[in-house]
């Protein structure tokens, strides 16, 4: 089965693309390397010693997407490509409902143009805005604090109508809690640009003595600890629930949203004592101001996942930081 992965050389849709290709798919990545390097894609082939696809282009244009769907047989699209950063998307909002709506809209136009109309879309858990209750099930309500989970909202609506309106349509809309780690093998990873914005990418950027120390957003909350709890997630048990949810789309019809998550909550500090301890460093930290918009407490209820897709996470905490250290290590300056 051929399947397109927009924004395939990024953090996760690299690991995805890796799963796709040991389990035997052939691989299209359309990337416009907006926030990713062509080295990524590279490694994924060195990984899986198996032959990708690739363009170099912009989702944005229409022209480019209807040659890779001409020049394929394109059965499915996993849809990775858009912006992410929670602080830039305040600051250049724009820029974000363009990429990621736009960018949406015009890779829709273009499937249905050729009858392509499987669909594994990335959602985030910033979907539920500030969650009443954990753990968080799919069926919670939905809301928004900024314009980047806005952008993921509104494709989660669009999806919803382009589906009522033409029945032939399968999409899963897949919320990812918060990914962390690597593959194992070292070589591909999480590459942020600049100073990190998430938690583990700056931990391990502390551990290599390439930041001074970690500041810890707050320690009043309402948990264990007092810092803010979030459901890790190792970024390759991410990829095997995209496998999962293409094999159920490629069968079904009808739009479905999961939450992929452990269903465990760890805070800041029970984080930083699992690296400290899977690593062997010490990560210095300091307690500093919460993070305007940050929540408390946030982690899945993963039992849709489990129960239509087969699907559940198996890496543990020690895995996410002892994977994440590896790349780092091995990639100090990253790609
Ligand atoms: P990433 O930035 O590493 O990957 C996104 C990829 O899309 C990059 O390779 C980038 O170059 C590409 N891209 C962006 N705009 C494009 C465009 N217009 N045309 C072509 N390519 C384009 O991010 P990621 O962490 O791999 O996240 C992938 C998806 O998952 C994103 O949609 C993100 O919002 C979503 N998500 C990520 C997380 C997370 O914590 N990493 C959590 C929830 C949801
Ligand atoms: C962030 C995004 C969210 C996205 C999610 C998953 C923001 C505001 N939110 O959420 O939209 O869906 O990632 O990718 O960026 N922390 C520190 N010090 C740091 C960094 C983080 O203490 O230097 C704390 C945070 O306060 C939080 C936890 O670590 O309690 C995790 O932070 P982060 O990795 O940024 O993820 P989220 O806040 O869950």
């Amino acid at each position: 089965m051929e399947v397109l992965v927009t924004g395939g050389a990024g953090y996760i849709g690299s690991h995805v693309c890796v799963e796709l290709l040991n389990s035997g798919c052939e691989v299209i990545v359309v990337d416009n390397f907006a926030n990713s390097k062509p080295e990524a894609l590279k490694r994924v082939q060195e990984i899986t010693g198996k032959y990708l696809k690739f363009y170099e282009a912009d989702i944005l244009d229409k022209l480019a997407l209807e040659k890779i769907f001409s020049e394929n047989n394109i059965e499915a699209v996993i849809h990775f490509a858009g912006f992410k950063a929670v602080g830039e998307s305040i600051k250049i909002p724009i820029l974000y409902y363009n990429n990621n709506i736009t960018g949406t809209l015009v890779l829709c136009e273009v499937m249905k143009m050729y009858n392509v109309k499987k669909l594994v879309f990335s959602s985030s858990a910033t979907v539920y805005g500030m969650p009443k209750r954990v753990p968080i099930s799919e069926h919670f309500p939905l809301s928004a604090t900024n314009p980047y989970g806005r952008t993921k909202l509104m494709i989660e609506e669009i999806l919803q109508d382009i589906y009522a309106s033409d029945k032939q349509w399968s999409v899963a809309i897949l919320r990812y809690f918060n990914p962390i780690g690597a593959h194992e093998s070292g070589r591909i990873g999480e590459d942020p640009r600049g100073i990190p914005n998430n938690l583990m990418p700056f931990i391990t950027q502390v551990a290599m003595g390439k930041r001074e120390k970690l500041s810890i957003f707050g320690s009043n909350y309402a948990t264990h600890d007092g810092t803010g709890v979030r459901d890790y997630i190792h970024v390759v048990d991410i990829a095997k629930g995209h496998l999962k949810a293409l094999e159920k789309i490629m069968k079904t019809r009808g739009i479905e949203t999961y939450n992929l998550g452990t269903g465990v909550g760890y805070s800041v500090l029970d984080l930083v004592k699992n690296f400290e301890k899977a690593t062997n460093k010490k990560i210095p930290y300091v307690i500093s101001e919460p993070r305007l918009g940050d929540i408390a407490e946030c982690y899945a209820n993963p039992i849709k996942a489990k129960t239509i897709l087969n699907w559940s996470a198996e890496k543990n905490i020690q895995d996410m930081c002892i994977d994440a250290w590896r790349f780092q290590v091995n990639n100090p300056e990253g790609y």
